[in-house]
């Protein structure tokens, strides 16, 4: 474990460690394979940064399911865009199945909530979220149906296990945080 990295112009600090992802990751899985007992749920990414959460998280999925990916995009550089784009849609046998949409991260909200719009297009029998990391203090919107959390964060600029930096640092193992420099005495 490296303790700072450096992705062009910014430096990061470690967060939180590959060891205590899977720790937590295993603990949401055996409560996924509780709550959806004989049902066949139906696991939804959302691309790209949800990809290894995803890979992990399915690996501690003990009952009969389905998986898909969507693919979203709403973010330029650090700060959202507000704009919610879909590269590639849903699967499209939605109706009346039991939906868990999988999320890197809830920042603004935007992407989820344009998610759950269109997975409720299909008329599912249930749709909840499962999030690796939400940050409360940057929701713009309320979400419904946020189930399943990792971790809370506070509101900075993370990179690490999926999540990128202009396109960098999907491949790290941990997650780093922005590392913020203080401002000047005046
Ligand atoms: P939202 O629509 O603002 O909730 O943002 C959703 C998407 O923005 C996530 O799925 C991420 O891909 C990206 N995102 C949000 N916050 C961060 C961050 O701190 N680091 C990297 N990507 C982020």
């Amino acid at each position: 474990m490296i303790n700072e990295i450096q992705i062009g112009d910014k430096t990061f600090e470690i967060l939180l460690e590959n060891d205590n992802i899977s720790k937590r990751t295993r603990l949401i899985g055996i409560q996924l394979n509780v709550d959806y007992e004989n049902r066949c749920p139906i696991f939804i990414g959302v691309l790209n940064g949800s990809f290894l959460f995803m890979a992990d998280l399915l690996k501690e999925i003990e009952i009969p399911c389905e998986v898909g990916f969507i693919r979203v995009s709403s973010y330029a550089g650090v700060s959202s865009t507000g704009m919610v784009r879909e590269a590639f849609g849903l699967p499209e046998h939605l109706h009346n199945r039991d939906v868990i949409i999988v999320e890197d991260i809830v920042d603004t909200g935007l992407t989820l909530n344009y998610v759950l719009g269109e997975v409720q297009k299909q008329k599912p029998a249930s749709v909840k979220v499962c999030t690796l990391l939400f940050k409360p203090a940057a929701l713009k919107a309320p979400v419904e149906a946020l189930e399943y959390m990792g971790f809370e964060i506070a509101n900075e600029f993370v990179v690490g296990y999926g999540l990128d930096y202009d396109g960098l640092g999907r491949n790290l193992k941990d997650i780093y945080r922005e590392k913020t420099v203080p401002a000047p005495l005046p």
